[in-house]
């Protein structure tokens, strides 16, 4: 299940508002979601909770309980997850969001601060298998810039140079706040009043593209039973291809890095306890 988490340590710098917003899209392109909210402050729950009563004509999201770590089957109509993350993520919390995301989207603010603490949170992502191989990949967006000023381009630099992809910026603007204490997002107003932001949006939903709208499976090829190689009165079987890919495994540096890094001592921080006990459903979890 594609599963696209808003990922920033940095206290305000807009995750939930991208999160409800992406989950408010996925409804628009008739795409069953499940906006999953493991922040302390249960923001998004709120968010949904008013959305629910104030607007039951709205498309609505289906949000989870906090402990439904036994649900091993999505609910029904659910295709698509939205994490909306807390911020001060780090060590295992962090990794244990990448292991269930395909994408995640890096809001930052642009002040020196912001850029910094994102910096070190990319320096913790990128040594991830899941991020280092590409299987989960991660974006940029800037957030409460003006997109013709020299705070886009400052961002644009920070994140070009990390090679990273820039997908343009939010700007700052009232109707994100109301949106938000109303339970809606910019894609529930008619488009004509919000068109300016809207067009902000493009680039986001389009990078996404692949990950809300992926092909279909192929159907996967039977299992070839081992050749066989005759030599004179010897007979040899190949080796399956499978049997390598521990050693391939290994080889990847990110893995490398992270197999180290779980040598190391386990600071109490670092223990990612706070994530587990809000439990993220069972049928998330990767085999
Ligand atoms: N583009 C924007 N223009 C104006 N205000 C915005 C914009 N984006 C977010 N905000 C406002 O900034 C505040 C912080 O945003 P938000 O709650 O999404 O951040 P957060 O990263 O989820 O915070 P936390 O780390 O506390 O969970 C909110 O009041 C939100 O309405
Ligand atoms: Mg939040």
């Amino acid at each position: 299940m594609p599963v696209i988490a808003v990922v920033n340590r940095k206290g305000g710098s807009g995750k939930s508002t991208i999160a409800t917003h992406i989950a408010a899209y996925c409804t628009h392109q008739n795409i069953g979601v499940m906006l999953g909210d493991v922040d302390r402050q249960q923001s998004t729950r709120s968010w949904l909770k008013l959305r629910e009563q104030r607007h039951p004509q709205a498309k609505q999201i289906l949000g989870w309980a906090v402990n439904q770590s036994s649900a091993l089957r999505a609910p029904t109509g659910v295709s698509h997850v939205v994490l909306d993350t807390p911020g001060g993520l780090y060590g295992l919390d962090l990794a244990r969001i990448v292991m269930f995301a395909d994408a995640i989207i890096m809001p930052i603010c642009n002040s020196v601060f912001d850029r910094d603490s994102a910096a070190q949170c990319w320096d913790e992502l990128k040594i991830l298998p899941r991020i280092s191989t590409g299987r989960c990949k991660l974006a940029v967006v800037g957030m409460r810039v003006d997109h013709r000023t020299l705070d886009s381009a400052a961002l644009t630099q920070w994140a070009t140079s990390r090679g990273l992809p820039y997908l343009g910026a939010l700007r700052d603007a009232p109707t994100y706040v109301q949106c938000i204490e109303q339970g809606v997002t910019l894609f529930d107003l008619p488009k004509e009043t919000v068109a300016q932001d809207l067009a902000q949006w493009q680039p986001i939903v389009d990078w996404l593209s692949p990950v809300l709208f992926p092909p279909p499976p192929v159907a996967s090829q039977p299992i070839q039973p081992p050749r066989q190689i005759s030599l004179g009165n010897e007979t040899i079987k190949s080796a399956r291809v499978g049997s390598l890919q521990p050693v391939q495994q290994s080889l990847v540096a990110g893995e490398r890095i992270a197999q180290k890094q779980s040598m190391l001592p386990v600071t109490n921080e670092k223990r990612g306890g706070f994530l587990e006990s809000l439990g993220i459903p069972g049928f998330l979890r990767r085999k």
